[in-house]
């Protein structure tokens, strides 16, 4: 391991701790991404965040058994998580996923297996499939009423195949329907989260249920305007770092979240990871906080024909 690096905090969950920062593998190319993985645990990561959607679950894994083995580790040293996808939400198919994305990872559990997002495709060989309109054609009962495919995941904890369950994409309008059908309660939201898009509702709602948060594309993901704010030059000048690294520090800090910043850049991997011991002022952080604009990069409403995070009109059914 890289020297002089810290270990990342962590967090205790129903089952394990997972590391506060982790790498995000979304839109990490098969070519890149094994090398990524590798990199990232020589320089001291030890959560990994994956799922079967991004396409490269095989090249993690072969990164994984190989980053392992160069940097002394075991299997229990890391956390990896991976996502169930949108066609894979009725019971009867939700073992078979898991196993399959265990097999791509090379790993005989999973710390944390997350519903992808609160939606249900129809079941079927196409990764999105469309109906005769050329809409997103969905499962629309499974998608007003997540309780079933949930059921089918407590399963997979009884079985031992994963360790925590949580859910990605969740509004609070959607836990509050899914809570109280639960056995098992979800360990954790995966959600997009940047000072354009603190989330203040839903993070106060977690910490009152005790859901931990997690922020993917904590940076404002590609082609974001976020890392070209002011305020953000001006703080990561002071600490002369990058501004991704401001972004993750602040990250970091936040109480009851994690954060998973993507990237394949070596070098952007290990100052990626570095970032969570900059130690911001309390005005660097008020000057953050106060960005916010409930701004999101990732919000596929509109392409797949509902509205996700209940934004109009805050219905939780279809
Ligand atoms: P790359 O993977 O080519 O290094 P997010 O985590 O918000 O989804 O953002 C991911 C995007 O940010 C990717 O395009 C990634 O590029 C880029 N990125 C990752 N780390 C940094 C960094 N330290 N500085 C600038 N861009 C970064």
């Amino acid at each position: 391991m890289t020297k002089g690096v810290s270990m990342s905090k962590l967090v205790k969950l129903s089952s394990g701790q997972m590391p506060v920062l982790g790498l995000g593998t979304w839109r990490s190319d098969p070519g890149n991404v094994k090398a990524a993985v590798k990199t990232a645990l020589s320089a001291g990561y030890r959560h990994i965040d994956a799922a079967w959607i991004y396409g490269n679950e095989a090249e993690v894994g072969e990164g994984l058994v190989e980053g392992l083995k160069e940097n002394g580790l075991k299997r229990e040293d890391i956390w990896v998580t991976s996502k169930l996808w949108n066609t894979k939400h009725r019971p009867e198919h939700v073992e078979g996923a898991v196993r399959e994305t265990l097999k791509d990872l090379q790993c005989g559990y999973l710390d944390l297996y997350l519903m992808h997002w609160p939606v249900a495709f129809v079941a079927g060989e196409a990764k999105t499939p469309k109906d005769k309109d050329g809409k997103v054609a969905l499962d629309r009962q499974l998608s007003s009423d997540q309780s079933t495919t949930w059921a089918a995941m407590e399963k997979l904890v009884d079985q031992g195949l994963v360790r925590n369950i949580g859910v990605s994409n969740f509004c609070v309008e959607r836990l509050e329907k899914l809570l109280p059908q639960v056995r098992i309660k979800p360990a954790v939201n995966q959600v997009e989260m940047h000072p354009y898009l603190q989330q203040p509702k839903l993070m106060s709602y977690c910490a009152e249920k005790g859901i931990h948060l997690t922020a993917y594309s904590p940076l404002g993901s590609q082609d974001s305007h976020l890392l070209q704010e002011p305020v953000l030059l001006s703080i990561a000048e002071r600490h002369n770092v990058d501004p991704a690294a401001v972004l993750i520090a602040w990250a970091y800090g936040r109480p009851n979240t994690s954060v998973l910043p993507k990237s394949v850049t070596p070098a952007r991997i290990e100052s990626n990871f570095r970032a969570k011991d900059i130690a911001l002022s309390e005005e660097d952080k008020k000057q953050l906080d106060r960005l916010d604009k409930h701004h999101r990069f990732v919000n596929p409403s509109g392409a797949w024909g509902l509205d996700i995070y209940c934004e109009q009109g805050g219905q939780a059914s279809l």
